[in-house]
């Protein structure tokens, strides 16, 4: 076993090579500075991310990313616009803002900040589901997602490594109308993310998850 103590895990905005250290300290980062993230430094990271596996190997998956200033005001402007004009968005982002408990309360004032100033992330990478064959359009059932999923918890861990803060959102499901023409996304591809990206304004560390002894069944289904 290797010598990692997860109870002495740091905070701070700094990168590692430790994976461990990586996966227990991969928290939701909300928060950007304007600092420029380097083409090298993208390409690095979503190759991370065509490491994963995939159904037969077959990689279908294509990642846009977005540097271009205009283009992500205009797509946190399509996001903030259809938010507020979806009482069923708005009222559960601003519901959540006010709960009791201090944790979720803090998970969406930081969700609903990121919804409003959406382009202060310096980047934005849109993992997409991708067929070449046209007869077999991606599908958006579980399985299909598996497919993709794990590409994108490569390149949340591997930006995290390289001190990069990153946030999955689904942001781009109910303006994938709006989007589609905007980025030119054709038909045989299905968005399934939209990921800010950028050097974080907080710092990585512990995260809040349930005991594993309350997850973990050994050899069969415990109630
Ligand atoms: C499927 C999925 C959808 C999510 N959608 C959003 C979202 O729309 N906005 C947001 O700010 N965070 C979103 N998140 C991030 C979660 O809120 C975050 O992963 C969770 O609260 C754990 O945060 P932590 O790692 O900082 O503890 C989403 C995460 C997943 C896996």
């Amino acid at each position: 076993m290797p010598d990692f103590q997860p109870d002495n895990l740091t905070s701070g905005p700094e990168g590692t090579a430790d994976i461990f250290e990586a996966v227990y300290s991969q928290r939701a980062i909300r928060k950007f500075k304007e600092d420029p993230v380097s083409d090298e430094t993208l390409r690095h990271v979503i190759e991370a991310a065509t490491k994963a596996p995939s159904g037969t190997n077959r990689q279908p998956w294509r990642f846009l990313v977005i540097r271009d200033s205009e283009k992500r005001s205009r797509i946190a402007e399509m996001i903030r616009v259809n938010a507020e004009n979806d009482p069923g968005i708005r009222d559960y982002f601003t519901e959540g803002a006010k709960s009791d408990d201090t944790g979720r309360r803090l998970m969406f004032t930081g969700a609903l900040s990121l919804l409003n100033h959406l382009d202060q992330a310096p980047v934005y990478i849109i993992p997409c589901l991708y067929w070449d064959d046209r007869q077999d359009v991606p599908s958006n059932n579980v399985l299909t997602g598996a497919s993709i999923y794990g590409a994108v918890q490569n390149l949340q861990l591997v930006a995290r490594a390289l001190g990069l803060g990153t946030v999955l959102t689904t942001f781009q499901a109910p303006v994938l109308n709006d989007l589609r023409p905007y980025l030119g996304i054709p038909e045989n591809a299905l968005p399934c993310a939209l990921i800010p990206l950028g050097y974080p304004d907080a710092n990585f560390g512990p995260t809040r998850r349930l005991p594993v002894d309350e997850v973990l069944f050994w050899d069969s289904w415990k109630d």
